[in-house]
């Protein structure tokens, strides 16, 4: 265990947090962890009252986007244990992300010691309504100022907790594009990049003008097979069978994803992971045998699909069919609280 020094915030703003009614990721917790790394190691953990940072204009981080995240939920028992979900596979992730953006890795005591500190020590603030979480970000930046392309010797790691409510409060409309990409194999899609987000708003935006809440991202060769939504993997019901795409290195290696395919497996489901092309998923809706699709992330957890388009062709999908994306939800859910028993064995308890 690392020595995590602890500075508690004389001012708690716990009390003016609306529960019943929290928006996703603009409510911030009393406190953060924060880690540096200098001279080739981390040190100095500590958590402290969550404050603006201080950063010369010239830190690398702003200029040429070696920045990396996670996204992790905390959720809390009926008898007041605040649980974490597959902690370590988050920790892997992470380091993978850093890995790619030549960043240093960050040690499991640091990682991992700091989540279990700050989520015990926040424990009040996990929302207790079905739906609802304490998000956990994660996230290392590189500190060093210095305006030339190079890794940073000096990064700053910190987690921040949000209380939220769901990322998506309806069921979304896609729109699978045609012109813009968001990753390619090889380039950064696998890793959780900050400039993987930033290079999305623009295409998102013009979906939005469309009338759709989000882009489907198709490959950046063809434009033909499916990647994912960019704040989601995919999931898509053709002819009974669940449909995912296969991890190609473009596409985030989900961990609501891996969840929801465990899940389904377990019971009975058959799930394919491969390319799926927007073509066979037209010809199965004209069909009629391609009824569902739904989205799968920490942030959004599952989420209903009821539209999907791509250039003039629109699918339509009825809400009485969102029987998996809702047994894959109510599921997730119900881990979380603690009503359905944890036969994945996923859950810990957080440990101060
Ligand atoms: C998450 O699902 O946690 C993500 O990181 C996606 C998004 C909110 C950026």
């Amino acid at each position: 265990m690392i020595d995590i020094k602890i500075t508690r915030t004389s001012k708690s703003t716990l009390h003016e947090v609306d529960f019943s009614n929290l928006p996703f990721g603009k409510i911030t917790s009393d406190h953060m962890f924060v880690a540096d790394y200098k001279d080739g190691k981390w040190q100095n953990p500590r958590i402290e009252p969550v404050h603006e940072l201080s950063l010369h204009p010239s830190t690398m981080a702003l200029h040429y986007g070696q920045t990396v995240f996670e996204g992790m939920k905390a959720s809390i028992t009926e008898d007041g244990v605040p649980l974490l979900m597959r902690q370590e596979l988050h920790w892997e992730r992470f380091n993978k992300s850093a890995h790619r953006m030549c960043m240093p890795e960050i040690p499991a005591d640091i990682f991992l010691g700091g989540l279990n500190a700050l989520v015990y020590l926040e424990k009040d603030w996990i929302p207790k309504s079905v739906g609802s979480s304490l998000y956990l970000r994660p996230f290392m930046i590189a500190t060093d100022a210095f305006i030339g392309v190079a890794p940073s010797t000096e990064y700053k790691f910190i987690i921040l907790t949000l209380p939220v409510g769901p990322y998506y409060a309806k069921p979304i409309k896609l729109l699978a594009e045609h012109k813009y990409v968001r990753a390619v194999r090889g380039g950064v899609g696998e890793a959780k990049n900050g400039g993987n987000y930033g290079g999305s708003l623009y295409p998102s935006k013009l979906a939005r003008e469309k009338g759709f809440d989000q882009v489907l991202w198709l490959d950046a060769f063809n434009y033909e097979e499916l990647q994912e939504v960019g704040t989601m993997n995919i999931f898509c019901v053709v002819n009974g069978k669940i449909l995912t795409p296969s991890l190609d290195g473009a596409i985030l290696d989900g961990i609501t994803r891996k969840c929801a395919i465990e899940i389904l497996k377990r019971k009975g489901f058959e799930v394919e992971e491969r390319p799926i092309t927007i073509h066979e998923l037209i010809d199965a809706h004209k069909a009629g045998t391609f009824t569902e699709m739904f989205g799968a992330g920490t942030a959004a957890v599952v989420s209903n699909i009821d539209k999907l388009c791509y250039k003039d062709v629109e699918m339509n999908f009825s809400h009485d069919n969102f029987v998996i994306s809702n047994l894959v939800k109510n599921e997730i859910n119900g881990l979380r609280n603690g009503s359905i028993p944890d036969v994945y064995h996923w859950f810990v308890p957080a440990k101060g």
